[in-house]
């Protein structure tokens, strides 16, 4: 896996990623698949410079974005900082596991154009824990399978995808953004407590 140093030049250069779009968010996320975010939060893991997190706060959830590179929160807090409910932290996904941030204290946890640069089973198992009950898991991302010699590793390998679904969903919905795959999953809700 790239190291944190390797983000930080790509940033460092002043560049980014794949834009952010309307379709993306205002189509896909607002009109068909969650719905406005007023009264709920949304963490996005590997958040770069922010323009996924800005998305969302515009939904109107309340977000939190998480990156190990410096040079990519510096970036995403100075372009950010006058928004309220919109907070980023320089966290490592995978050598501290988001045990800082709270349990069951997000409805909506994204990983976009991220999860190839991670762990994959303790990140969701960690994203799991960090979900609320009946949250969602939005994965956006390339396929390994179908990015050209020598750039399999930005995408999710076939046996990756299997691993995700193996995790127990009350539902998954799948659906293309061009050429990415993003995938909805809905946590079970924990049984209710009944008053005796
Ligand atoms: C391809 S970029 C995508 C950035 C952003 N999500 C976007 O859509 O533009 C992948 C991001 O994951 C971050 N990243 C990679 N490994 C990470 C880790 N272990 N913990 C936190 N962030 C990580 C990188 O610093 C980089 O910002």
């Amino acid at each position: 896996m790239p190291a944190a140093d390797h983000w930080n030049d790509h940033y460092q250069q002043g560049k980014g990623f794949r834009p952010v779009t309307e379709v993306e968010v205002e189509v896909r996320l607002l009109t068909e698949h969650l719905g406005p975010g007023t009264g709920r939060r949304a963490l996005d893991l590997g958040c770069g410079t922010g323009e996924y997190a800005a998305a969302l706060h515009d939904l109107g959830f309340t977000t939190t974005g998480v990156d190990f590179s410096e040079v990519a929160v510096a970036t995403a807090q100075d372009r950010h900082q006058d928004r309220d409910g919109l907070d980023f932290q320089l966290v490592d996904v995978d050598r501290d596991g988001l045990g800082l941030l709270p349990t069951g204290g997000f409805d909506l946890i994204t990983c976009r154009l991220f999860l190839p640069f991670a762990d994959l089973v303790p990140t969701i198992a960690s994203a799991r824990r960090l979900l609320a009950s009946g949250g969602q898991l939005l994965v956006t991302t390339p396929l390994a399978e179908r990015q050209r010699a020598g750039w399999e590793s930005i995408g999710l390998r076939s046996a990756s995808l299997d691993l995700l679904h193996s995790f127990s969903w009350a539902a998954t919905i799948e659906y293309s953004l061009d050429d990415l795959l993003c995938l909805l999953l809905t946590t079970h809700p924990s049984p209710q407590r009944t008053s005796q």
